[in-house]
């Protein structure tokens, strides 16, 4: 089966400042591509590209076999492509269930007698979010009492509901506790197996480990590494982020600072 995505030496510049070069990777159904860096690796630049925020201008990114560019999201969206940004494009004093919709509600009548169809939207909405296994409450409450967790758990339903094909997460865990952490890769794991193909932003090797199916390591927008998951476990994957020896010398050096008294 070909990937849903694929990108072959991509790059990108940003005027004079290469944000991104010879980058390759692919993106499978029901599995987690998981792009690892520090900050200012190329990260976001990269997801950009995928989301047709910005378009690359070395390489080939393919979909499904096709060459393409994106002009705008509206068309990468078009390919069933969605973007969940890490500031996530809500409206905090709408409900959940009008953000769930936003700008595709549903309606009851036509013409002029069109209205919003309240019950069906909350209704679809409670639905949608409790065969994802989310169970809110009140789909009524503003999205902005939620915590962020919750709304990152919200967005990635909405995703699946609306029929994505990718699902793209930049630092869907940054901001968040552990415990909250693992609700949302729980939901990642669970949009996997639903045969998205899920591309994973995170600087945290923790978050990535349990649910990706390969690694894609970027540092300063060059690639570090690639690797299936069989080919590499948590420690080395660690140590290759930190940078290796860099860390090692780290390590030396906050030994003797501990021994100092
Ligand atoms: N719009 C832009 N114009 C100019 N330079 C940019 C632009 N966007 C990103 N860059 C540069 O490109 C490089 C890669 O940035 P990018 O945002 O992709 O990194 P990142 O891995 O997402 O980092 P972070 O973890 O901090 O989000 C950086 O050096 C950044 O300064
Ligand atoms: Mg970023």
């Amino acid at each position: 089966m070909s990937p849903l995505l694929e990108v072959r030496d991509i790059g990108k510049t940003y005027g004079s400042v290469i944000a991104l070069r010879d980058v390759s990777t692919v993106v499978n159904a029901g599995e987690v591509t998981c792009v690892l860096g520090d900050n200012g690796a190329g990260k976001s630049t990269l997801i950009k590209i995928l989301a047709g925020v910005h378009q690359h201008d070395r390489g080939e990114f393919l979909v499904e076999d096709t060459p393409v560019k994106f002009a705008s999201p509206r068309e990468a969206l078009d390919h069933g492509i969605a973007t969940v940004y890490q500031d996530l494009a809500v409206v905090p004093l709408m409900s959940v269930w009008r953000n769930f919709f936003l700008g595709s509600e549903p309606t009851i009548g036509f013409g002029p007698f069109k209205a919003l169809d309240r019950r069906k939207g909350r209704e679809t909405t409670k639905q949608a979010l409790s065969d994802m296994g989310i169970d809110l409450r009140d789909v009524e409450q503003p999205v902005g009492t939620l915590s962020g967790g919750e709304r990152q758990c919200v967005a990635i339903a909405r995703a699946v509901y609306f029929g994505a094909k990718v699902l793209i997460l930049d630092e869907p865990t940054a901001a968040l506790g552990v415990k909250q952490a693992g609700v949302v890769l729980k939901y990642v794991a669970q949009a996997r197996d639903r045969g998205l193909g899920v591309v994973l932003i995170t600087h945290n090797p923790h978050h990535a480990f349990p649910v990706a199916d390969r690694f894609l390591l970027l540092k300063r927008g060059a690639p570090l590494g690639s690797y299936e998951k069989k080919d590499i476990d948590i420690n080395e994957l660690t140590r290759q982020m930190a940078g290796g020896a860099e860390l090692e010398a780290l390590e030396h050096e906050l030994r003797q600072v501990e021994k100092t008294p």
